[in-house]
């Protein structure tokens, strides 16, 4: 009998049991009831994420996992059958989980209040259940995004109004990414920490922990075919990107997979407004605002083009805006050509 046991401090064993909901109460410092929450709504999200990647493993296996439903939803988009699965998995791991009192999603043109019968907490969760879901059917990256928010007033009349603010709001943010492996990236405000889903212990294990967005990175992510779309200083970016050594274009269709990669090696993403959609297409609540979130926890910037995202104050749940996110540096180059422009527009206007 060996009295003065040593548990073996082999790195692997210590990295394996440092789980998500262990790393949210250790990011907290507190076992407290609402470190307590955060602890259980995150474990929630791996949940949905682990149940999700499963099915998305047997994408094209399974009946009713590719191809479309033939529906549109609020967004006025083609909803795919994986986009109906995911919003439904959400749904369903919190329903009973006594956390949360509403879910608003991307594919619900109003939350789905947690019903009288079930255990109704005092969160909100703003999800993306399936982003990127045109790379479904090409076995392509897609993520979940998601934020979490508290419970302000009462919200009788059900409008939801109470979750019309500003980005700073949010109590917790982040995203799965199913790609190779899957990973879970959240921030509750303490850094930005990264988890890879270990199939053969059902966890998701820490990987990566207070992640550093580089200053610059060589990545610029836009969608180029929208080129003229855009204002002129979108243009006038992508022309000096062109131009100059050391940028390389990386545009994969789902905005999770193209933040991950700035998230790790720098560079920028935007989805800038164009003259058919002025406001962009990319959702405040559920897409830009968590992961602007994410992105100035990690010493990123995000903002409009004009100005810091986590400002703007939505006036309706699904309200899009212009995003430029990712490397300081990179997002400042981006706003000097829209200021530039702006200076022009403005000496133009100016009596003489
Ligand atoms: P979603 O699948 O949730 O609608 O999101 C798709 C978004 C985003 O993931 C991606 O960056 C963007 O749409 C791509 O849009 P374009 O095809 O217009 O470039
Ligand atoms: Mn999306
Ligand atoms: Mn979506």
């Amino acid at each position: 009998m060996v009295d003065d046991y040593q548990p073996s401090s082999e790195q692997t064993l210590d990295r394996d049991c440092m789980t998500l909901s262990r790393h949210v109460l250790l990011q907290l410092q507190s076992f407290g009831p609402d470190a307590q929450d955060l602890s259980a709504l995150m474990n929630r999200i791996a949940l949905a994420g682990k149940l999700i990647a499963r099915h998305l493993s047997r994408a094209g296996l399974v009946a009713d996992t590719l191809g479309f439903t033939g529906r549109t939803n609020v967004q006025g988009e083609d909803v795919k059958k994986m986009d109906v699965f995911a919003n439904d998995v959400f749904i369903s791991v919190f329903k009973q989980s006594g956390l949360v009192c509403r879910l608003a999603s991307e594919e619900m043109e109003k939350p789905y209040y947690i019903p009288e019968n079930c255990p109704i907490g005092r969160y909100t969760l703003l999800y993306d259940p399936i982003d990127g879901s045109s790379n479904v059917d090409i076995n392509l990256n897609v993520g979940s995004i998601f934020a979490i928010r508290r419970q302000t007033g009462d919200d009788l009349d059900r409008s939801a109004a109470d979750l019309l603010t500003h980005g700073r709001d949010q109590l917790a943010a982040g995203y799965i990414l199913y790609g190779p492996t899957t990973v879970l990236v959240y921030s509750i405000g303490h850094g930005v920490h990264s988890f890879t889903l270990d199939p053969s212990l059902g966890e998701f294990i820490l990987t990566a922990e207070n992640i550093q967005l580089p200053a610059h990175g060589s990545n610029y992510s836009v969608n180029e075919g929208n080129f003229w779309q855009w204002e002129e200083s979108i243009r006038d970016f992508t022309r000096y990107v062109h131009r100059h050594e050391g940028y390389s274009s990386r545009y994969s269709g789902a905005l999770v997979g193209d933040f991950h990669r700035i998230l790790f090696q720098g560079g920028v993403f935007l989805y800038p407004g164009t003259v058919k959609n002025p406001h962009g297409k990319l959702r405040l609540l559920y897409e830009t605002a968590p992961l602007a979130f994410l992105a100035e926890q990690a010493g990123g910037q995000a903002s409009t083009g004009t100005q810091r995202l986590l400002d703007v104050v939505p006036t309706e749940l699904h309200q899009r805006t212009p995003v430029v996110i990712g490397s300081a540096e990179d997002v400042a180059l981006v706003e000097s050509f829209i200021q530039e422009r702006l200076r022009e527009q403005e000496a133009i206007a100016a009596p003489s």
